[in-house]
């Protein structure tokens, strides 16, 4: 997700000395992920706090922040005014299965942390820390993990005076490379310093689907990387972010459909990330490269209030029609490119009937600005690596369904990296 450029309150908690421990793990955790048949969906992960818990929160794991919390017992949110950090008319109390009193392995602490996204249209704030145990389903269990717990919320959405309550995120796991401005709690740094993962790697991907217009799914790793979730080569790509930055940066790729390719004529760098519900590509505003690249669909795909959709109903989009997306190589002369099947686009939203165009299909896709989220990420593999600030891209989407992990796991010792493979 967008988060803004820096924190309310940007904390320098710069992390203790590195204690190597062994905890029982095998040296990486796995996590399943999904990108749910929704509009706003992004990529989440069903997860378990503490040992009370049976039922999991369902948190965005956003490669576009980098802060982990979830919600208190007693959390409100606060909406109905369309003003930035207003707090408007309408509220509700966010209903949570965690309760760290229920929970033997909960310490809770007082902290303050304040969180913005979405330039601000998201804000929320909490004044206590607990430290506990996270379980991913069919994942083992992450001891003593360090999250904050937010007790109130705002969020710019406008309301006709029902107070219908808004959606709204149950928790994040901000995953974005550490860095000296980072607030925490810091999930990936940290799994590092209490020694339970011995490089500061991460793997994403999701798998093939034999399905249209339902739930993808894939899986993370952190510390270690499952060789059989990509096909080709694993290419380092540039890490173009700038200083005031958070988040994943790289260069602007290439874009191809129907074997025409377009080199985009924006002058952007690009933010890949996984709390975004959508892909913006950077044609200009201003120039006709998005009706070309529409022209180049063959009818396929067509622009509607900005929002570039299929010509049809979400049911027939064709299931062998991409958009690929070719990023420059670190290496003189390489490159990765990805194909993203159209259809991963479709996230349930139609054009109403009445519209004189007959249906569309309106995908999470359009034009302007640069950003790769969840859809782009249901085709590639993700490789980051923080030691070095590294980034590495592969085509995804090619292991079975709902897999896992499988036996071409390798789990990284200290110094290894996706070069050492
Ligand atoms: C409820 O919220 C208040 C702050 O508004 C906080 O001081 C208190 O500890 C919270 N209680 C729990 C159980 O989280
Ligand atoms: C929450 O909303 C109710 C009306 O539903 C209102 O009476 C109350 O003052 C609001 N509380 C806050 C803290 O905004
Ligand atoms: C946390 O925030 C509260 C209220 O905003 C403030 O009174 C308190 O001093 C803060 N605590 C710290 C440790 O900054
Ligand atoms: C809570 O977790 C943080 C981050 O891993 C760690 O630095 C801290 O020591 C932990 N606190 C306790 C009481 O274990
Ligand atoms: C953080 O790192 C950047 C370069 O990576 C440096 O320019 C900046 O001064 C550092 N800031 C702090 C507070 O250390
Ligand atoms: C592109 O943008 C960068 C940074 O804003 C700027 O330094 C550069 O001159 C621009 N290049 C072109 C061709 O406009
Ligand atoms: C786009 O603009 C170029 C020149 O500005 C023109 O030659 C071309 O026909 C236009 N293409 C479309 C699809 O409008
Ligand atoms: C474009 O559509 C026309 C008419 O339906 C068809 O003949 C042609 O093969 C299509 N071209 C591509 C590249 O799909
Ligand atoms: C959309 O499809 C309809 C019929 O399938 C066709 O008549 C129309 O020209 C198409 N629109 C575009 C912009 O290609
Ligand atoms: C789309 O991409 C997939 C996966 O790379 C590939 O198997 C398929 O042939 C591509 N389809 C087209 C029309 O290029
Ligand atoms: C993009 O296309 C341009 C023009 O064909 C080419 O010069 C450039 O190398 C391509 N970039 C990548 C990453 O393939």
């Amino acid at each position: 997700m967008l988060s803004s450029t820096a924190s309310l309150y940007a904390f320098l908690s710069l992390s203790s000395a590195l204690t190597i421990t062994t905890r029982g793990n095998a040296g990486y955790y796995y996590m399943p992920v999904e990108f749910d048949y929704d509009p706003d969906s992004r990529v989440t992960a069903e997860l378990t706090f503490g040992s009370a818990d049976k039922e999991p929160i369902q948190v965005v794991m956003d490669t576009g922040s980098s802060d982990a919390w979830i919600w208190s017992p007693n959390g409100t949110i606060h909406w109905g005014s369309n003003y930035l950090g207003a707090v408007g008319p309408c509220n509700a109390s966010v209903p949570t299965p965690y309760n760290p009193s229920l929970s033997s392995t909960a310490i809770v602490y007082d902290h303050n942390s304040t969180y913005a996204y979405a330039g601000n249209a998201k804000i929320v704030s909490g004044a206590q820390y607990v430290n506990d145990t996270l379980t991913a389903t069919n994942g083992s269990p992450i001891p003593n993990v360090q999250i904050a717990m937010e007790n109130y919320g705002t969020l710019r959405q406008l309301d006709d005076g029902s107070c219908k309550i808004p959606e709204f995120d149950r928790g994040i796991i901000g995953l974005a490379p550490y860095t000296n401005t980072t607030s925490g709690p810091a999930f990936r740094q940290n799994l590092f310093d209490a020694g339970l993962i011995a490089t500061r790697t991460m793997t994403m991907w999701f798998d093939h689907t034999t399905t249209s217009l339902s739930k993808l799914v894939g899986g993370v790793i952190f510390g270690g990387i499952d060789t059989s979730k990509y096909t080709g080569e694993l290419i380092q790509v540039p890490n173009v972010i700038a200083d005031y930055q958070i988040g994943i940066y790289i260069p602007k790729p290439n874009v191809t459909i129907n074997g025409q390719t377009f080199v985009p004529d924006q002058n952007t760098t690009c933010l890949l990330d996984s709390g975004a519900h959508a892909d913006y590509i950077p044609f200009d505003y201003l120039s006709n490269m998005t009706s070309q690249f529409l022209a180049a669909s063959n009818g396929t795909l067509i622009q509607y209030a900005g929002v570039i959709g299929f010509n049809g109903s979400c049911e027939n989009i064709p299931s062998d029609l991409n958009i690929t997306y070719t990023f420059p190589g670190v290496e003189e002369g390489k490159s990765v490119s990805i194909d993203v099947p159209i259809k991963n686009y479709a996230r349930g939203l139609q054009t109403p009937p009445d519209a004189d165009m007959g249906d569309i299909c309106l995908f999470n896709l359009e034009s302007g600005g640069c950003q790769f989220g969840a859809p782009f990420l249901s085709g590639a593999f993700m490789g980051l690596d923080d030691e070095g600030a590294e980034i590495w891209l592969a085509q995804g989407a090619v292991s079975a369904e709902g897999q896992g992990v499988s036996g071409s796991l390798k789990v990284f010792e200290a110094g290894e990296g996706f070069g050492s493979l």
